[in-house]
């Protein structure tokens, strides 16, 4: 028989190397172990403060259930607000509804729950629809993990391949995974809802309300690199570090009502919102009217209406939010949209060229190793991000770190 297939067993825990010889060709592959059935992780098995986080040897291994799938192993997993408002519970409801949409499965089945929506690391499996010649087994990759999948707070992680990209080669696992969540949802909010693109950006004036956390500090260096006029409002001790990211005008909001230096500035083409609050009673005020001019908030009820109206009613208390705001805004000559995290691996394929055209630096505040994830919970939780918090996970080789 001209194909043999050699297996090397690499311990539990490690994959499978396999080599196919077919005639005098040899090719090396990866395949998930089929003894390897769990893996270590982060897990929570209820919502609540820290102190649900439980690590474990014995979490599940990510399993490919459809032919689009790879499997990754991560070797580092970014931090985001939104880890720590699912901890609590924050958008269970409509998260239940995207994993088990015909509700078969009982209230609780998500548990144990692994959190991180940044991964970076690298492809171990691929589906069997997986165009081999884009992704194959062994390629650096990273992506925004949708909240309603399985976490990167764990060794491994199932994802479809169009949520994946190809990792950018001058940044380490480290830095990449600080960018695609805020990456994908910075995209979502000025490109798909506000309508910018590299092409039209030049003289646009824009605010960012909130500069110096993940999407700030990411917004800030695309709408640059697109050539934009950029202000944005942040504590005065973060000047240094958003106009280090090129930003062209700061506002400390610490110093006063800051829509009073505001609106002495000339008006703006869009204003994306990732601070909220009453933020939305001044903002709308400092756009161009009957310009096409754009209000963007990343900071939305939607979630919060579906937890407490169940998903029918708090999608149609959603509608008529929106709906009303945006016709109210509308009748004065500006928009008024909501911006949404969606996963985007083609965004993150030109977002991986600007990072490595030099265009665009991951910016990480802070780096902790894989048993310090609930101390790395905690600084998310309390605020004041200058830029990203990431977990190291893997402890296997790594050749770009
Ligand atoms: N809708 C979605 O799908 C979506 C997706 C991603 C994020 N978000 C939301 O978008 C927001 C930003 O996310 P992020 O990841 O960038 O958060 P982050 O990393 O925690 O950053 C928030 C930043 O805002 C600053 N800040 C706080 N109050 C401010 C104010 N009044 N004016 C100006 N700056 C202020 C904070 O620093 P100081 O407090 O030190 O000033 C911090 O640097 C969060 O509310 C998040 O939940 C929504």
């Amino acid at each position: 028989n001209p194909n043999i297939v050699l297996c090397d067993w690499m311990g539990d825990e490690t994959p499978c190397v396999k080599t196919l010889v077919h005639g005098d060709q040899r090719r090396l592959f990866n395949t998930s172990n089929s003894r390897m059935t769990i893996m270590p992780a982060w897990v929570i098995d209820r919502y609540g403060s820290n102190d649900v986080l439980r690590f474990t040897k014995n979490a599940g291994f990510p399993i490919i259930n459809y032919p689009n799938e790879v499997v990754v192993q991560v070797h580092a997993a970014g931090l985001n607000p939104i880890d720590v408002s699912m901890r609590g519970g924050y958008g269970a409801a409509t998260m239940a509804m995207k994993r088990d949409p015909l509700n078969i499965n009982q209230s609780g089945s998500e548990f144990p729950l692994i959190l991180g929506r940044d991964m970076s690391g690298v492809i171990m499996e691929c589906g069997l629809d997986v165009a081999s010649a884009y992704f194959k087994e062994g390629d650096e990759v990273w992506a925004a993990i949708p909240p309603w999948k399985q976490g990167s707070l764990a060794e491994f992680v199932v994802l479809s391949a169009n949520e994946v990209s190809k990792k950018p080669k001058c940044l380490s696992h480290i830095e990449a995974a600080a960018v695609p969540y805020v990456a994908a949802t910075a995209w979502s909010a000025l490109v798909n809802t506000g309508g910018l693109n590299k092409d039209n950006c030049a003289k646009k004036r824009i605010l960012i309300l909130g500069g110096s956390g993940g999407v700030g500090t990411f917004s800030i260096q695309m709408l640059k690199a697109w050539g934009a006029h950029v202000t944005v409002t942040c504590s005065q001790n973060a000047e240094r570090l958003v106009r280090g990211l090129g930003v062209d005008h700061v506002v400390d909001y610490t110093a006063g009502p800051v829509e009073v230096p505001l609106r002495a500035l000339e008006k703006f083409d869009l204003v994306l919102d990732n601070v909220g609050g009453d933020t939305e009673s001044w903002a709308l005020g400092l756009l161009k009217p009957w310009c096409g001019a754009k209000y963007v908030t990343l900071v939305t009820p939607f979630l919060c209406n579906t937890d407490r109206l169940g998903i029918a009613d708090g999608m149609l208390q959603t509608g008529v939010t929106v709906a009303s705001k945006a016709l109210k805004h509308l009748s004065k000559g500006v928009h008024y949209r909501w911006g949404m995290f969606a996963p985007n691996g083609l965004a993150l394929d030109d977002i991986s060229e600007m990072v490595d055209a030099g265009k665009i630096r991951a910016v990480v505040e802070e780096e902790f190793t894989f048993s310090q994830v609930p101390q790395a919970m905690l600084k998310v939780e309390k605020g004041h991000a200058r830029g990203k918090t990431v977990v190291k996970i893997s402890s296997g080789e790594d050749s770009s770190e």
